[in-house]
């Protein structure tokens, strides 16, 4: 389907936040834009703080005056609904309450001429009971915008059981028209983002929780060895905890409770204190005026000779580790492989190194006889990752442990000890959020491009996460899984069938 074409006016209802990015996406784009507010003034408002926004890009040289009168041109402010009688899309983006939702397209839908698509750019609710008492159903669909909506690329393009699929597609080539990165997504709760994105929240609650490190370590690890641009507790903070909790109790009831979602009662605590984030001053963190920012806890550079790297098996996906050790002046001994695993053994003398599996060290450690062990956690890319979770077994002595410090701070590595926690930090936050996307995937939410493409156009993930885990090999997320399932003893950390069937094919049959 092609997209509307720049001379169909565009309807805008709520001049709030989302709805006048929205209406400036449209302008920007060259569509007449009409705006609404039922707050006096708000439609007024909305534009002159477009105007401003624009401005802002004139004075750094990215955009001219010109260009800036001809999209204050084409916006108008309306004083009523009537006035959307001419529009070929519009897009409502009020407040967040189903019934006021259903009477406004109620009303619109006897406005709007029959070929008018209608838009919701709700991120909680049904599609599919927005339109439930329109006349046509079938024109009105979800289009989905990230704040600020002029700057964040994804939209999701949301159908509900209604939503005729050319009215998906056209609302699709407008958004990529529009400079953005659509997606189609199915009406189900949190429809991509807001869905796959909970475990990366939820896995830092969890950590910080059961005492694995402080947030400010666990930040620093998801940021410096998980590749992603903010950590879980400043981006909660960020977000503010009433939304984030909100959000995340949404799901969580929409899901009939399914403990995949369920909320922390840390996060509880903060919004029952008033601690919303950066907004009321405290969060995770403390934002006021002289407050010391925590720094993470890195280990102090340890002391131990470093005996040769013993590299035992195919090295995969950990060879940038070996080339930087070898990069770093390490001997390296390389055995071939024992048994049938598919990732290496690293051994420095006694002390045996290992990528974690979901199990803690302890337990591996029991499992395999071995002594002394160190676990360490996965990352994006060991070439260039400047920070590394470690966790010892119980029986591992402080000489070993010294000897696994020394060796990753040689590599460049900032160390941080946390607590020996199954699947580590950014491991377990990596599974649990491909999980998520593969069960979305197979529940027909989205297709597995789609769904990286959101988390990575909507959340800025560095790498979607059904890719990232093929990369890793799905028997070996499917394996972290399950150990993450036994260690827990909840089904919270169930593989989703997908992922299992898939890994078994790859595993079995190298499908
Ligand atoms: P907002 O509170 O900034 O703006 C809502 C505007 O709608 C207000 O100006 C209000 O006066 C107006 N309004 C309320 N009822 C109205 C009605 N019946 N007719 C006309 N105008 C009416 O809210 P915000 O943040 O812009 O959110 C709007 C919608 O966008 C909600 O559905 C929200 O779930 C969704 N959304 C919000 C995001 C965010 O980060 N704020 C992100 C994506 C979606």
């Amino acid at each position: 389907m092609p997209a509307l074409d720049t001379s169909i006016v565009v309807g805008v209802v709520g001049a709030g936040a989302m709805g006048a990015g929205i209406a400036q996406v449209a302008a920007q784009a060259g569509h007449p834009v009409r705006l609404y507010d039922t707050r006096d003034g708000a439609a007024e408002a909305g534009i002159a703080g477009i105007r401003k926004q624009l401005e802002k890009r004139v004075a750094k040289g990215k955009l001219t005056q010109e260009a800036v009168e001809a999209v204050i041109e084409r916006l108008a402010p309306v004083t009523g609904l009537d006035d959307f009688a001419g529009c070929g899309l519009v897009v409502e983006a009020i407040v967040e309450k189903l019934e006021v939702k259903r009477e406004l397209f109620g009303r619109l839908e006897a406005i709007c001429g029959e070929a008018a698509i209608l838009a919701s750019n709700t991120s909680s609710l049904s599609i599919t009971s927005i339109a439930a008492n329109l006349e046509r159903p079938e024109r009105l669909a979800g289009l989905h915008f990230f704040n600020p909506a002029p700057v964040m690329k994804l939209v999701e393009i949301v159908s509900g059981l209604a939503t005729e699929p050319t009215v998906a597609e056209t609302l699709y080539a407008t958004a990529a028209a529009w400079g953005k990165t659509p997606v189609h997504a199915s009406s189900t709760p949190g429809f991509i983002v807001n869905r796959v994105a909970r475990p990366f929240y939820a896995e830092g609650l969890r950590l910080l929780q059961e005492g694995a490190a402080d947030a400010a370590t666990l930040d620093a690890l998801l940021r410096q060895a998980g590749g992603f641009r903010m950590g879980p507790f400043e981006l909660m903070d960020l977000i503010g905890h009433d939304v984030n909790y909100a959000v995340t109790r949404s799901v969580f009831d929409a899901y009939y409770g399914d403990t995949r979602f369920e909320p922390s009662l840390v996060q509880l605590a903060l919004v029952e204190a008033g601690r919303l984030g950066r907004k009321s001053g405290q969060g995770f963190y403390d934002y006021r005026e002289g407050a010391e920012k925590p720094v993470p806890r890195f280990a102090a550079p340890a002391h131990a000779d470093l005996p040769p790297l013993v590299v035992e098996g195919e090295a995969g996906f950990l060879a940038p580790l070996v080339e930087r050790a070898e990069a770093a002046g390490l001997e390296l001994v390389r055995h071939p492989a024992q048994g049938a695993e598919a990732l290496p053994t690293l051994r420095l003398g006694e002390l045996n190194l290992a990528l974690s599996d979901g199990r803690c060290a302890t337990e591996r450690a029991a499992d395999e006889r071995r002594e002394s062990l160190v676990l360490f956690d996965l990352c994006l890319d060991y070439a260039d990752a400047s920070a590394i979770a470690l966790a010892a077994s119980a029986a591992t002595s402080e000489a070993q442990r010294a000897v696994a410090a020394a060796f990753f701070q040689r590599l460049g590595l900032a160390v941080a000890w946390v607590d020996d926690t199954p699947g580590l930090v950014v491991l377990r936050t990596v599974a649990m959020l491909a999980n998520e996307a593969a069960d979305a995937v197979h529940q027909g939410v989205c297709s597995a491009a789609d769904g990286d493409l959101a988390m990575r156009a909507g959340v800025n993930y560095p790498r979607g996460p059904l890719v990232w885990a093929e990369a890793l090999g799905l028997g070996y997320v499917h394996r972290t899984l399950t150990h993450l399932q036994q260690s827990y003893g909840q089904d919270r950390y169930r593989a989703a069938f997908l992922l299992r069937r898939k890994a078994i094919a790859e595993e079995r049959f190298h499908e």
